[in-house]
């Protein structure tokens, strides 16, 4: 594999399966942002689906990603960064962080600190606390990103998340046909989208974490923050996967400056460890600075 991965970017390109033709002719090739965010998109979709049964590996809709530190750990987080713009490893503690930063900044990537947070019945308990008590401000209702949704709302999603700053995914995971998962999404009166949040089954199930879930990609439009959107949609997306996908746990990685989402994660049941989810970019393909916010 390292072989493959080390040719230059322009002269490989992995083939598409027959699996991605599909569902890139169902959704109309939903990816987004410009030519080159695409390209790398399509690249960790394909990525992905040569590897999805690989119990090291993990996806969360943006990259392929390292399920947790294995061997050849860095080798492989340059040669993804270098096919997709960026890699990740889950699960890696954070007291060997500094040798494997300095491994990666070696190798010339930007390395961006995040927190790994992660909880367990935590959050099913705290969301249910928070659906029980909160009431919906009353111009708002709650879509579920599914098959039938237009490709006008789920681009108008994206533009809105793009905003906030957070990373879209493309439609058909968004959608819930990729990985098992939800994304939801709070529209106002006039049916603008206001809000989002998503979670997905990110693991094979031949992993030792089959049963963590990736919770995140909360974005709330600036004008709408602060009533309770990003709680309710974060809970509503904990509870379903709970139920529905069996998740038992549920992670995210932050940056550690972000203090807005992480109040929010422990409102939510999910705190600090003592992991790092260890990312990294590389800045001559990826145009943004961070994969997650
Ligand atoms: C983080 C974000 C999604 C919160 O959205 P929101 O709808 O305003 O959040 P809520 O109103 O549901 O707030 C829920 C909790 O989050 C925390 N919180 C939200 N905004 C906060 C802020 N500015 N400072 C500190 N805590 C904050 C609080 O604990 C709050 O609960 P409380 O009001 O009972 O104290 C929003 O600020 C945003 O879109 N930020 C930019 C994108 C981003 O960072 N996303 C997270 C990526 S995973």
């Amino acid at each position: 594999m390292l072989a493959l991965f080390s040719k230059s970017r322009d002269a490989f390109e992995i083939p598409r399966s027959e699996e991605v033709a599909t569902i890139e002719q169902k959704f109309q090739n939903e990816y987004f942002g410009d030519p080159e965010r695409i390209l790398l998109a399509k690249r960790s979709t394909n990525l992905w689906m040569l590897l999805k049964d690989d119990r090291r590996f993990a996806f969360q809709g943006r990259i392929v990603l390292l399920s947790e530190p294995g061997e050849d750990m860095v080798e492989i987080m340059v040669a993804l960064a270098k096919l997709q713009g960026g890699s990740v490893c889950n699960y890696f503690p954070k007291i060997h962080a500094q040798k494997a930063i300095s491994d990666l900044e070696s190798q010339g990537l930007g390395v961006v600190e995040h927190d790994h947070l992660r909880g367990t019945k935590a959050c099913l308990d705290a969301s249910l606390k928070t659906l029980e008590t909160f009431a919906l401000p009353e111009d708002i209702s709650i879509t579920v990103i599914d098959e039938t949704t237009s490709p006008q709302f789920v681009s108008e999603v994206v533009e809105m998340s793009e905003k906030c700053g957070v990373m879209s995914v493309p439609g058909w995971v968004m959608r819930g046909t990729g990985p098992k998962g939800v994304f939801l999404v709070a529209q106002n009166s006039a049916g603008e989208p206001v809000a989002c949040a998503g979670s997905f089954m990110c693991h094979p199930e031949n992993s030792s974490h089959a049963k963590d879930a990736f919770w995140g990609m909360l974005a709330t439009r600036s004008d709408r923050r602060g009533q309770g959107l990003a709680c309710l949609l974060g809970a509503k997306a904990i509870v379903h996967m709970w139920e529905v996908h069996d998740a038992r746990g549920f992670i995210t990685g932050v940056s550690a400056d972000n203090l807005s989402s992480k109040a929010l994660c422990k409102k939510m049941g999910l705190l600090n460890s003592d992991w790092q989810y260890l990312s990294c970019i590389d800045h001559t393909i990826f145009g943004g600075d961070s994969i997650t916010k």
